[in-house]
């Protein structure tokens, strides 16, 4: 079976860059990404490439070689879908906010309301691919929307979850570590749909690189991989707590522990907390699988993920209120950073928001530097949580474009984000501009300690 034509429902964070890459190295497959957002759309056909939506270092070149040529950006969804062999749904599951499992599970309407536009449209065969995180079994409520209100067209549904992480999604998609690809391998035309998109992808990626499995492993495996990562960025924050009490040092414990090979030493980074769109709503939705099967241990067990993490968010700001006397209370904290980690201007659930949040319900006036995130983003950001009203948030925290500005006459300084330009900023400058004695508190481990104490900077890092 041959594809000639993709479509893949949601430009977002995931359709964008996994489409571009495909339609880099496929010059001979015709690949349309559709989207309800307007705007979004407006934003990946802006002639300038470096307004495309999502920054992702390494992508505009990548939209500017395929954009016109085999890639394309549309609203109309109906029209990519009828003429599509192979549909991606790519769309947002984020966790449900009302109902049965709010808060816990994630919410499918946007996932069933394109199976619905694919059923209503289509008027020939198609594969259908879960792109997007689902609970495991999701594949079969697609498949019986499909099959029961389409137009009597044979669907295959296959589950291929996308691995790649914002900063490095050009370079993840390019050489992943393996791509998954769950069908029904038990019958000839399940083989038949797998082995398309199996060769697609084998346009640039080992054949022993891609697996395929059944279905339920493959949804499964990815809310398993996202779970597993969380954990170890949640173990290696406990023991930054732990560090800070006995004098370890959890850089030292975290190089220690990871050059056993059968621990390694990727994600051991003690931080202010994971963010992001996936870990915390996938941990939620596992621990909600596990609790709706009455498996209560393994609920429990997933769900300390997600408590550690909000724990060391919430003592990281507790740290700098009672570091500083007690009360920030009309003091000037300027925040360095907001995205949910460097080279990304996504902020979904970054520890940023939090940490501001907590301090201006301790009366702090905040200033926010971030090179990649809108001004409009970080009130957004704020005023999403509700804690206060949106002039309230307005009054108490200004947005510049600049970190030395940010810190202006500052008590204290907070740094978020891990970005690179960060280390190479004039801290002598800063400090000389802030107000004395001058509190630099390092979520991130970024800085070297030695240097900023020489300076004469109050200095806190987590974990040390
Ligand atoms: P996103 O919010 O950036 O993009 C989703 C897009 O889908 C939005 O632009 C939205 O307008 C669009 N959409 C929703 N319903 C639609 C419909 N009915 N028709 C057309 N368009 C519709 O989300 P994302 O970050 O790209 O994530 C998408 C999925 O991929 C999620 O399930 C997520 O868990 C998963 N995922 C995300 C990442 C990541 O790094 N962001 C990585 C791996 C997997
Ligand atoms: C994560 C996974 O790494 C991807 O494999 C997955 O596809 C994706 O989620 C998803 O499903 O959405 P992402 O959230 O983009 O990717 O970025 P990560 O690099 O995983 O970082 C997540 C958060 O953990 C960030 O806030 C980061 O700063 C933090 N982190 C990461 C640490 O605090 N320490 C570490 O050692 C690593």
């Amino acid at each position: 079976m041959k594809i000639k034509n993709i479509c893949c429902i949601g430009a977002g964070y995931v359709g964008g860059p996994t489409m571009a890459v495909i339609a880099q190295k496929c010059p001979n497959i015709n690949i349309t990404v559709v989207d309800i957002n307007e705007k979004r759309i407006k934003q990946w056909n802006d002639p300038d490439v470096e307004k495309i939506p999502i920054y992702e270092p390494g992508l505009s070149a990548i939209v500017k070689e395929a954009r016109g040529r085999n890639l394309f950006f549309s609203t109309d969804v109906d029209k990519a879908i009828d003429e599509a062999d192979m549909i991606f749904i790519s769309v947002n599951t984020p966790t449900k906010t009302y109902g049965i499992g709010k808060g816990m599970a994630a919410d499918l309407k946007y996932i069933e309301l394109c199976a619905r536009q694919i059923a209503r449209v289509a008027k020939n065969d198609k594969i259908v691919i879960e792109k997007s995180t689902l609970p495991v079994r999701t594949a079969a409520a697609l498949k019986n929307i499909l099959d029961n209100t389409g137009n009597g067209v044979k669907y295959q549904i296959l589950s291929n979850p996308e691995f790649l992480a914002e900063g490095t999604a050009v370079q993840d998609l390019l050489n992943p570590d393996r791509v998954l690809i769950g069908g029904d391998i038990e019958t000839e035309k399940g083989r038949e749909a797998v082995n398309a998109l199996v060769d697609i992808y084998a346009s640039w990626i080992p054949k022993e690189n891609i697996l395929t499995t059944n279905v339920w492993s493959s949804e499964l495996s990815k809310l398993t991989a996202n779970a597993f990562l969380a954990q170890r960025v949640s173990s290696i924050n406990a023991m930054s707590q732990l560090c800070e009490v006995t004098g370890a040092d959890v850089d030292e414990v975290a190089r220690a522990v990871g050059k056993d090979s059968r621990i390694g030493p990727k994600f051991l980074q003690s931080s202010v907390g994971f963010g992001g769109s996936c870990f915390q709503k996938d941990i939620l939705n596992l621990v909600y699988i596990a609790r709706s099967f009455n498996l209560q241990e393994v609920a429990d067990y997933w769900e300390q993920v997600i408590i550690m993490n909000d724990h060391q968010k919430r003592r990281f700001a507790a740290n700098m209120v009672q570091t500083m006397y007690n009360t920030v209370a009309g003091k000037k904290i300027a925040i360095l950073g907001w995205a949910f980690k460097k080279d990304t201007n996504d902020t979904r659930e970054s520890a940023a928001i939090y940490v501001a949040d907590y301090l201006l319900n301790e009366q702090a006036e905040i200033v926010v530097y971030d090179p990649k995130v809108t001004e409009e983003q970080i009130y957004s950001d704020l005023d999403y949580l509700g804690s206060r009203s949106g002039d309230a948030n307005r009054q108490a925290v200004t947005v510049v474009n600049d970190s030395i500005e940010a810190c202006e006459e500052a008590h204290a300084v907070a740094l978020l984000t891990e970005w690179d330009e960060f280390k190479e900023l004039d801290w002598q400058k800063i400090y000389d501009q802030m107000l004395k004695p001058a509190f630099l508190f390092d979520g991130r481990r970024l800085l070297e300690p030695k240097a900023k104490k020489k300076i004469g900077f109050e200095f806190y890092a987590i974990g040390n």
